[in-house]
């Protein structure tokens, strides 16, 4: 029995050290004190996780928040919670399923009838490791929901970004990234075998190859772009992942391993600072691991791989067929004229949500308390 007394002794001393010092050494809290009254903010996937933290802390700095989520249920009530808890009346629920084109146009265009401004854009929505599972038009969910979703939301409030200036938009990507690749021959995960952690690294990787070309694009336009990566935060992210599939990891294993990452309040400082700081002010087409400007991986820095994952994102949400994407598209007709065989032009036909995200109803939006 004296055996295991000082292993185990070892272990619990790391661990509660572990555990004591995992908030400081990951980060800590945005250093900025600034508030933002009568700033409009929208920000995805609000109703859980960072999301919803991010949603608290800016509502408690005095923006007006608009919380944009697919399940409508889920979203008031945790705007009423926020509301309660930050005492500000100017935070609400939208309906907005980025697993679904419609949906994403109904929620644009609701904000742009609707709001005077938009000061900060948070695409904050994600899923990690799901099924090969299929948006609502036929992309890959990961793929799809992660980035064509957010990159047809932006274009859309792009005027209003703009009207607004200077505003920010930040983008919600990871580390995972470092391991990403775009397959420009089969975004979709038609041609070869699913490999479902690949697919979210890959939707990561776009996530920072869009902010860097949409920087560009906005070059002297007032507004940034940036893309974050949160740090490791114990929320539901991993719903679909062994930690969450079997009743002792979910009961026993979760809880432990919530123990040594960040809470969602922390986990939702990057995001804060990156909307609020004075710090960053001007700053855009950076990466950001937590608070520190980092360099992303090299594949991240490819210039091309920029371009062209614009061109045939703007081409499979459809931007061009508007003739509003305002920054593209000449290219993009021309590779779609010239009779390439990208994937992009032969998104899946449109199939069932199966076991994906509950359909998108009509926009709804919540009233405050
Ligand atoms: N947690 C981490 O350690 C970590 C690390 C690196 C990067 N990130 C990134 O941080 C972001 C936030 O993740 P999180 O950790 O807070 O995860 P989370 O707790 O799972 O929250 C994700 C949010 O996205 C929403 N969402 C998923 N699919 C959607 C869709 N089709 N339409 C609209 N909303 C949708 C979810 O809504 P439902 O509740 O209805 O599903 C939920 O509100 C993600 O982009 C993630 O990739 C997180």
């Amino acid at each position: 029995m004296s055996k295991y007394i000082l292993p185990v002794s070892v272990f619990g001393t790391v661990f509660g050290v572990a555990v004591l010092l995992k908030n400081h050494v990951t980060g800590g809290r945005c250093p900025s004190k600034a508030t933002i009254n009568g700033k409009t903010v929208v920000i995805t996937g609000a109703n859980t996780g960072i999301g919803k933290a991010t949603a608290q802390e800016l509502a408690k700095r005095g923006g007006r928040i608009i919380m944009g989520c697919r399940d409508m249920e889920k979203c008031e009530a945790a705007a009423k919670e926020i509301r309660g808890k930050t005492l500000n009346p100017h935070v609400s629920a939208c309906q907005l399923d980025l697993a679904s084109m419609k949906s994403i146009r109904e929620f644009a265009e609701k904000i742009k009838k609707e709001e005077k401004h938009v000061d900060v854009l948070i695409n904050n929505a994600g899923v990690m490791r799901c099924p090969a599972w299929k948006t609502e038009d036929g992309f890959d969910m990961q793929f799809g929901v992660n980035h064509l979703g957010h990159f047809l939301l932006t274009n859309l409030l792009l005027d209003k970004l703009k009207e607004s200036a200077p505003s920010r938009v930040i983008n919600l990507a990871s580390l995972a990234h470092l391991v990403g690749k775009i397959d420009f021959e089969d975004l979709n995960w038609e041609k070869k075998k699913f490999d479902t952690k690949q697919a979210y690294c890959q939707s990561k990787l776009a996530n920072v190859l869009f902010t860097r070309e949409l920087a560009k694009r906005l070059q002297g336009s007032g507004v940034t772009v940036n893309a974050v990566h949160p740090g490791v935060v114990a929320t539901e992210l991993g719903r679909h992942t062994g930690l969450h599939q079997s009743q002792f990891s979910s009961s026993v294993l979760s809880p432990f391993f919530s123990l040594l990452v960040k809470s969602p309040e922390l986990g939702a400082q990057p995001s804060v600072y990156l909307a609020v700081s004075e710090e960053v002010e001007g700053a855009t087409g950076r990466y950001y691991d937590v608070m520190t400007e980092k360099e992303p991986a090299p594949q991240a820095l490819d210039e091309e791989a920029a371009r062209r994952l614009w061109e045939i994102s703007s081409l499979l949400v459809g931007l061009e067929e508007d003739g509003r994407s305002g920054t593209v598209n000449s290219a993009a007709e021309g590779q779609r004229s010239a009779g390439q065989t990208d994937a992009a032009q032969s998104p899946t036909p449109a199939v069932g949500t199966s076991g994906s995200a509950p359909a998108s109803g009509a926009a709804a939006h919540s009233e405050p308390l």
